[in-house]
């Protein structure tokens, strides 16, 4: 087992109220671009040779990880003219493929932190003889995802679209993103044009009689569909709970990277990242946050659970709950927001602007 394709293109990547140029998978999770922590853990898992299928900006991953080597990989790259979905993207990435027809080839959604385990997951592939393996996670609200019920060997039996009943929810089991196919499958996606693995190519191989085998791992699993959930995995990855060994320093309740300064009785905690160049002030309280390089945070600021962008600035004594702080914003001192704002990259937001709970 040595190669994989990694998906990372698609209409919902980029993070947009943080820059708008930064694709999602390039946007800093404990550190690194969150690409990093899926190459990385591929890496160790065996994969030697990794196709990115990307549908835009090809141009910000290449400068970035070149040829792979640095990582111990080999990584080509594809772009899409016009995004083919996860189907197409697979059937497109597979003309660089070095595999023989029955040999896996791992597949990876580009959006997801996981902890599985991705040997265990090619040796059910081999030891189950499927045509594809899926990664299935359970949910405890299934409510919001297309259901994958398995027989009492892990056979998949159906794939649903999104439960609209209770009496829908048959199972808690989902796709959660990570397959192993055998190279000759992919050949039989449609090429040149868009096509869903989940709508389309699962249920027409099952209907076809192929064998897709489900291996229910419920390690870590966390969607990164929003910002906030991009949030709580840096903080995952800080934490180790989320494993990757592409963290840059130890886990623990806070990671500082180099060049950042943090004052003596600045507070970071839960998992907090301060990233390069990056200055928090003294009387500082930043919990479960990632503070992206050349950002700066003014004395007695609070922030929790938030993304703050690469050298934008906090001031004093703002409180930041559940935000998400575009590039180069200024929060000026004695404001107050809440849960689900997004401030536009350059915005600038003046002194005690904005606050919810009362006045004092
Ligand atoms: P379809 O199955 O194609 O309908 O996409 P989806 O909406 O179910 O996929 P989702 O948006 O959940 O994306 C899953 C992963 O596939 C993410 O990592 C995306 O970046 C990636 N992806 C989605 N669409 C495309 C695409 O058109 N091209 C490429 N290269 N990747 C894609």
């Amino acid at each position: 087992m040595t190669e994989a394709i990694l998906l990372v293109g698609g209409k919902g990547t980029r993070l947009r109220p943080l820059t708008v140029y930064t694709p999602k998978p390039m946007v800093r999770a404990a550190g690194v671009p969150f690409l990093t922590h899926q190459l990385a853990r591929a890496r160790a898992a065996g994969v030697e040779h990794i196709v990115l299928a990307t549908s835009y900006l090809a141009e910000v991953f290449e400068p970035y990880f070149g040829d792979g080597s640095a990582m111990g990989l080999s990584i080509e790259y594809v772009t899409e003219e016009e995004p083919l979905g996860t189907g197409g993207a697979i059937r497109n990435a597979a003309s660089r493929l070095r595999s023989g027809p029955d040999d896996p080839v791992l597949v990876f959604n580009g959006d997801i932190l996981t902890g599985l385990d991705i040997r265990a997951l090619v040796a059910t592939h081999a030891s189950t003889g499927a045509d594809v393996t899926l990664h299935l996670t359970k949910v405890s609200d299934p409510r919001a995802y297309g259901l994958v019920p398995t027989d009492g060997t892990g056979r998949v039996l159906a794939f649903l679209e999104k439960p609209g009943t209770p009496e829908e929810i048959v199972t808690d089991q989902i796709n959660a993103g990570a397959y192993v196919f055998r190279r000759s499958v992919i050949d039989t996606v449609p090429a040149g044009r868009p096509v869903s693995v989940e709508r389309e190519t699962f249920p027409e191989l099952l209907a076809s009689g192929a064998h897709l085998q489900g291996m229910v791992d419920s390690t870590y699993w966390l969607d990164l569909g929003t910002p906030a959930a991009f949030v709580r995995g840096s903080a995952d990855l800080v934490l180790g709970r989320a494993p990757s060994p592409a963290v840059p320093g130890r886990c623990g309740d806070r990671l500082i990277l180099p060049t950042a300064t943090v004052a003596g009785d600045a507070k970071l905690a839960g998992g907090t990242v301060v990233g390069e160049g990056a200055f928090v002030a003294e009387g500082a309280r930043i919990f479960g946050s990632a503070i992206l390089p050349g950002a700066v945070i003014e004395p007695g600021a609070v922030i929790t659970d938030s993304l703050i962008g690469t050298e934008a600035r906090v001031g004093t004594r703002s409180v930041l709950t559940g935000t998400v702080i575009g590039d180069g914003a200024v929060i000026g001192p004695d404001n107050e927001l809440r849960t689900g704002i997004r401030i536009w990259p350059h915005t600038h937001i003046p002194a005690s602007a904005v606050r919810f709970s009362s006045d004092q």
